[in-house]
């Protein structure tokens, strides 16, 4: 039987990759977003869209039933924005998650949620050696402190209705379709400011490195981690390799043939300085294996957000 899923934050950028490869394998799909950042548009035809808040426990409830499975992606997701918007941050991350899992609770027929958490859930690395699930979560960002609440809500409510979860820490994750933002996705922005002739900014020195994974591997996680006969459990999911933002620079500017020099900023408040995920446990559990190798996937991603992005 087809299972019914119920994807909230669906018409955002992963939400919109999740629910093209879940319904391509045959389940029905219920998106639910608020549209505060996700597109109608980018919701691939087959799914039904659900326009409501993840705090408006009524929507959520009556969304939710008749679901057999809900990922829980919608999120406020700037992590330099959080410190100014704390209290909405907060509201939509952890109240809507108790409203979600409340609302998959009610619904008597929901058996398994997935929820996407951060790296920034994790306490500042001094080294950039790959870090595992056990590392300290010490969030350094009132984002990283609602993912760290969102875990445990999610974990916590799931076991005492007698549901499964899963929950995936994100590392940085970059593709074809990010939605544009100030503040998230770094690659999305420096391609924006260089196919606009403007000179990208690096904040701090540039030496700070991410694990950037790619949209079709965080996809394959979520699949397989709705699948697995785990619950209880929390993974990495990024690739083990790491990359300094000046680097990403340099790769951008390569892929656009661009020789905009960028302009150094003030190191920003909530910046880890090294945030690589040891993949480990999601091979082992998973058996998640990354796909996507940075250099050789990242050309024909900039090209493709470049195409679409404002020339002024
Ligand atoms: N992109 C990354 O690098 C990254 C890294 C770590 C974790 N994550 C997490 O992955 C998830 C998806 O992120 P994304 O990059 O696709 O972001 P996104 O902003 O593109 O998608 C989030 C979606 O949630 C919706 N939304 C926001 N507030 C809502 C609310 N109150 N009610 C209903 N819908 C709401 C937005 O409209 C949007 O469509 C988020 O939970 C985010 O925190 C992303």
């Amino acid at each position: 039987m087809s299972r019914r899923v119920l994807v909230t934050g669906g018409a955002g950028f992963i939400g919109s990759h999740l629910v093209a490869a879940l319904l391509a394998r045959g389940n029905s799909v219920t998106v639910f977003d608020n549209l505060s950042v996700g597109l109608r548009e980018k919701v691939p035809a087959g799914a039904m869209l659900i326009v409501g808040d993840v705090t408006d426990s009524a929507a959520i409830d009556a969304a939710t039933a008749g679901h057999d499975m809900v990922v829980h992606l919608a999120a406020r997701v700037a992590i330099r924005s959080s410190f100014e918007f704390a209290v909405e941050d907060t509201h939509t991350n952890v109240v809507g998650t108790a409203a979600v899992m409340r609302a998959a609770q009610r619904s008597g027929s929901v058996r398994r949620v997935l929820a996407a958490s951060s790296m920034a859930v994790y306490a500042d690395s001094p080294t950039p050696t790959p870090i595992d699930e056990r590392h300290p979560t010490a969030p350094i960002s009132p984002y990283g402190i609602s993912k760290l609440a969102l875990e445990q809500l999610v974990h916590g409510m799931a076991a005492g209705a007698g549901m499964t979860s899963a929950v995936l820490r994100f590392f940085n994750t970059y593709g074809p379709g990010q939605l544009p933002s100030p503040y998230v996705g770094v690659v999305t922005i420096f391609t924006h400011a260089m196919a606009r002739g403007v000179a990208p900014k690096i904040y701090g020195d540039g030496e700070q490195c991410r694990d950037f994974v790619h949209v079709d591997d965080v996809v394959q996680a979520c699949l397989r981690a709705l699948d697995a006969d785990v619950s209880g459990e929390t993974f990495n999911v990024g690739t083990g390799s790491a990359t300094s933002v000046n680097r990403i620079c340099e790769m951008v500017q390569a892929a656009l043939g661009s020789t905009l020099q960028a302009t150094p900023a003030p190191a920003a408040e909530g910046e880890l300085r090294y945030s690589i995920a040891d993949i480990a446990k999601a091979a082992n559990l998973l058996g998640y294996a990354p796909q996507r190798v940075l250099h050789e996937a990242l050309p024909a991603v900039v090209r493709a957000i470049a195409e679409r992005a404002p020339r002024s």
